[in-house]
């Protein structure tokens, strides 16, 4: 056999074996395409369901529909201040918690001249265990809570090994991030469930849907969940 009949014979070998491969990654290539478009649609709807639709209807009386009054945890900084100012804003009446007593009075003060709502704080540190519970029952046991925003949260110092941290921070981190979500929902959810209506967001983070090196209780601590009650839904 000449030369050029052996080559052409391994050509057209490998160029059916790649014709084999070239299918193969077409079929992937679909069927990557068809996954992207179905949670690209997805996303799509769930931005219109929360930002667009539920304008188009007039702004929801948040008071009519959960009740008069909301908790924050965690409300005088950051996200649980944003928060406490924005349902205040809408005319919810708010209960703040956190540490600082200072902080709360003046916060306090500023979100009721701000928006003339009616405002009142707790002073309770979620680090201590079982210990600000019990406060936290007598005081919100005659307010008709709608919302409770379980926004306390605490972060680490600096990313480190699992095995590095001490196990203060372990402790704070699971009764910041956890206990004090749970515990605050055993306090206001009986009433809410009675009442058929109410509203609880828990604060999380990206953190917790994917694999966080180095700040790994943070992550487990965060795969948290939003819940909606109205009308039991
Ligand atoms: N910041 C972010 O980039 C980010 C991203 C994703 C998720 N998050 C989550 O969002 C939430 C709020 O984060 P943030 O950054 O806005 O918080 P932040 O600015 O650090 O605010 C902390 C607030 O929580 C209070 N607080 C802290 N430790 C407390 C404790 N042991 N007991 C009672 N109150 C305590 C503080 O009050 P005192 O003044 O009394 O200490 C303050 O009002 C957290 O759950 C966090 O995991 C934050």
């Amino acid at each position: 056999m000449a030369a050029v009949d052996r080559f052409y014979l391994l050509y057209r070998e490998i160029s059916r074996s790649c014709s084999f491969y070239i299918e193969a990654l077409a079929i992937v290539g679909a069927w990557y395409t068809v996954r992207k478009c179905v949670s690209l649609a997805f996303d799509t709807y769930s931005m219109l369901r929360l930002h667009l639709i539920p304008k188009l209807g007039g702004e929801i009386d948040l008071v009519k529909r959960y009740g008069k009054w909301a908790v924050v945890t965690g409300s005088t900084d950051g996200i649980g201040k944003a928060y406490a100012e924005e349902l205040a804003k809408r005319g919810v009446n708010i209960i703040l918690i956190s540490r600082n007593k200072e902080k709360l009075e003046s916060v306090s003060r500023s979100i009721s001249e701000t928006y003339k709502v009616e405002t009142d704080f707790i002073v309770a540190d979620f680090s201590k265990g079982r210990e600000p519970y019990p406060a936290i029952r007598e005081a919100l046991k005659d307010r008709e809570i709608g919302i409770l925003v379980n926004n306390v949260g605490m972060f680490y110092p600096y990313p480190d090994y699992f095995t590095n941290l001490s196990e203060d921070v372990l402790w704070d981190m699971i009764n910041i991030n956890i206990v004090s979500a749970n515990m605050m929902m055993h306090i206001v959810l009986p009433r809410m469930v009675e009442k058929m209506r109410g509203a609880i967001v828990n604060v999380s983070s990206a953190s917790c849907c994917q694999p966080t090196p180095m700040l790994t209780i943070y992550g487990a601590s965060k795969v948290s969940w939003g819940v909606v009650f109205n009308g039991m839904h």
